[in-house]
């Protein structure tokens, strides 16, 4: 008989890490090739079983299967990150870059691909692969909108009225990143490094307590506390991503401020809030006001730019405002 090991194998010890893989992320028959994970639970907790091995690829029957049987996310190893990383940024890419799907359909795809993953850096703010993985999507989504105008209109006929944390995320990117380019004069890559700031603009709300945010009642002084404290949650937890430049974190960090200096958490007036922390300002008034909440239905495009002009125009800038008006226009969901 041999004796026990003294030492457990390394290998037996290692705890391997799992990343969500949102299924809006996976195109299907596009050549996944890496493990895909199942996540169940169980008592203790939740355990990973194999669902498909790197070599089988990932289909649309497959696909179809996991939606009937209300599987929205699929797993991958650390091991993994990068080749799932690489294939959201390829398929994305080809996808936005083919002739044969309509314009729509592409916005669909970008909306839903954009939601789900800021979903997951939303639920894994400190994973490096949840940020990069959003950074490249932001960055075709940036490229798409900079090469055809026309697509923001079609994108943000796409907006859900119903708010959640992850869809006014991407509603902010996509309307602050429209701004941007509209006001003109900014080089490309200043305008992907903004527009993460933009994504992630509310990511600290991911450290606020959930019975807090979603309160539908008026919320007593220190709850309100605990809702403003988001910007420097946010700045907290993404500093130390090396995609999340200086200029997206301010964005983050001020967000809430306003000319008047009435905002927080700085109180910083008119001069010291960057042209595209304004931009953010009025993308997430906007946005707010345009969806339902559980205290106050939602406004129309029209309504929201009047109350915006009329009520906040010391707080909100004026310039940023008109370009809002110009840029949406008369038609889609937001119709002024
Ligand atoms: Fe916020
Ligand atoms: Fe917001």
């Amino acid at each position: 008989m041999y004796p026990a090991p003294l030492i457990e194998p390394a290998v037996e010890r290692i705890q391997r890490i799992f990343h969500p893989a949102p299924l809006a992320t996976l195109r299907p028959d596009s050549g996944a090739h890496f493990e895909l994970y199942l996540a169940v639970p169980t008592r203790g907790g939740v355990k990973y079983l194999l669902y498909k091995a790197a070599e089988i690829e990932f289909t649309e029957k497959k696909r179809l299967e996991l939606m009937e049987n209300g599987v929205s996310t699929l797993y991958v190893s650390d091991q993994d990150g990068g080749a799932y990383c690489h294939f959201v940024d390829r398929t994305v890419g080809e996808m936005l870059a083919s002739d044969r799907i309509a314009p729509k359909e592409k916005s669909r795809v970008l909306y839903e691909t954009s939601r789900s993953l800021v979903q997951s850096a939303f639920e894994r703010p400190e994973s490096p692969l949840a940020v990069s993985t959003n950074q490249r999507v932001v960055t075709h989504t940036v490229t798409a909108l900079a090469a055809e105008p026309t697509l923001l209109r079609t994108l943000v006929s796409m907006f859900t009225f119903d708010y959640s944390l992850y869809t006014h995320s991407v509603h902010v990117s996509v309307l602050g990143t429209g701004l941007l380019l509209e006001a003109g004069g900014w080089p490309a890559d200043d305008v992907r490094d903004v527009a993460m700031g933009f994504l992630l603009h509310d990511i600290g709300k991911s450290r606020v307590p959930p019975d807090i945010l979603r309160k539908p009642g008026l919320l007593s002084p220190w709850e309100t506390k605990q809702i403003e404290r988001h910007p420097e949650h946010g700045v907290g937890l993404m500093r130390h991503h090396e995609v999340m430049r200086p200029r997206a974190l301010e964005v983050i960090h001020g967000h809430h401020e306003l000319l008047d200096s009435s905002g927080y958490p700085r109180h910083l007036g008119g001069k010291n809030i960057s042209v595209e922390t304004r931009v953010c300002a009025v993308a997430d008034v906007f946005d707010a006001l345009t969806s339902h909440r559980v205290y106050r239905p939602a406004l129309s495009g029209h309504d929201a730019l009047r109350l915006m002009l009329d009520r906040m125009s010391d707080k909100l800038d004026d310039d940023i405002l008109h370009l809002l008006i110009h840029r949406l226009g008369p038609n889609g969901r937001h119709a002024v």
